[in-house]
């Protein structure tokens, strides 16, 4: 047991995590070395695909749908792909898994401009919540064992601690120490829930820190880490293993339940990155035989960054009438690869295969 530490009481003696020294074992460095692989991998076959954009359009949408799942937002992928562009009909849930890949997308750009820091997990947390998110200030804020709902752990309390705390999980993420990035992550992950500096919301802004915190290291050149599926498939371990580092001090059992989702999600994203580009080349290979203007070359890029695609997008991107786009569209529905739906007075053109492909787990 953790001297100092009850369940019931605000951890205000939360330390900051231990060393490289401490935490690389020789356990965890060589789940470090298989993690990186995978990431490497990922990283090159991301780098390959001819549009970037079908990506990060797209992983972050599935990453945002699972990460919200974690919370009990539950949305599906086809309702997240049908409102990704407009949401002004999207149901409450699917409003929110939205806005948690606009948190993802604008925390990239904030760290590639500016880095990583405090004022970027509240960004990015106020992001997801849809309102102004500031550290938590009154007391009484405690994390419940998901299962038989008791209280597992109680964050540490007062504004002043709290953002005491989260310099110091600045300073960590950021020190000179040759720590390996992935075993940072994990650690700075863990660091960041136990402070638990908001209300709500602490959950996915921290997964979301994660992914910008391998981003930030150039781990990963884009967003594009499908991370949270691996939380919320484990996620009685998620919990029992965060709960472990502060009434045990697991580091090493927490680190690599970490570098092993980080290692497998990066494998599965890279399958699914393979896969959404061989779907592009035999829809193109369709399209070439439907149509001359079928097999144009924006026409394509537009609808596998948009599986729900509008009239009014291919008119926009591809610069052409509205009798073109509707004509090259219909010739797509005539061989098989979209299809067609009318919701109210408009048609919806779905690129079917990607969306089964985007939906399968
Ligand atoms: N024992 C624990 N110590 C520290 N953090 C924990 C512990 N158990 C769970 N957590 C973290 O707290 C998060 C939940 O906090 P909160 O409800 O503020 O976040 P959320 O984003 O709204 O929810 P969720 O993470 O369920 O989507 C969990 O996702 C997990 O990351
Ligand atoms: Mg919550």
């Amino acid at each position: 047991m953790t001297a100092g530490w009850r369940r019931d009481v605000p951890y205000n003696e939360l330390p900051t995590p231990p060393d490289a020294d401490r935490l690389e074992t020789r356990a965890v460095l060589k789940e470090a070395v298989e993690a990186r692989a995978a990431l490497a991998r990922l990283d090159e076959s991301a780098a390959s695909i001819p549009n970037a954009a079908v990506l990060i359009n797209a992983i972050p949408l599935l990453e945002a749908q699972a990460s919200s799942e974690i919370e009990n937002i539950v949305t599906t992928t086809d309702a997240l792909f049908r409102h990704a562009e407009d949401d002004a009909h999207a149901d409450p849930a699917t409003k929110e898994a939205l806005r948690y890949r606009s948190a993802l997308r604008a925390g990239f750009d904030h760290v590639r401009s500016r880095g990583l820091s405090t004022s970027v997990a509240m960004e990015v947390c106020t992001t997801i919540k849809g309102h102004h998110m500031d550290l938590r200030s009154l007391p009484g804020t405690r994390i419940g064992n998901p299962s038989t709902g008791e209280v597992a752990y109680s964050p540490p309390e007062g504004q002043e601690v709290i953002a005491g705390m989260l310099a110091d999980w600045e300073r960590f993420i950021h020190a000179d120490d040759g720590m390996d990035p992935v075993v940072r992550m994990a650690a700075a992950h863990y660091q960041f829930e136990a402070i638990h500096p908001f209300t709500d919301g602490n959950g996915r802004t921290g997964r979301i820190l994660n992914i910008l915190m391998l981003t930030d290291a150039g781990v990963l050149g884009q967003p594009l880490l499908y991370l949270s599926r691996y939380f919320i498939e484990t996620k009685a371990d998620y919990y029992r293993l965060l709960l472990k580092v502060t009434a045990e001090n697991a580091w090493e059992d927490w680190i690599r339940y970490v570098l092993k989702g980080v290692a497998q999600s990066s494998i599965q994203t890279t399958t699914k990155i393979a896969d959404i580009k061989s779907l592009q080349e035999r829809f193109a290979h369709t399209a070439r035989a439907a149509s001359r203007g079928s097999a144009d070359s924006e026409l394509q890029s537009v609808l596998f960054e948009q599986p729900y695609c509008r009239i009014s997008t291919v008119m926009a991107r591809c610069e052409v009438s509205r009798p073109t786009a509707v004509k090259w569209l219909d010739a797509l529905v005539s061989v098989g690869v979209l299809t067609d739906i009318k919701v109210g007075r408009e048609r919806l053109f779905i690129n079917h295969d990607l969306l089964e492909l985007l939906a399968r787990r």
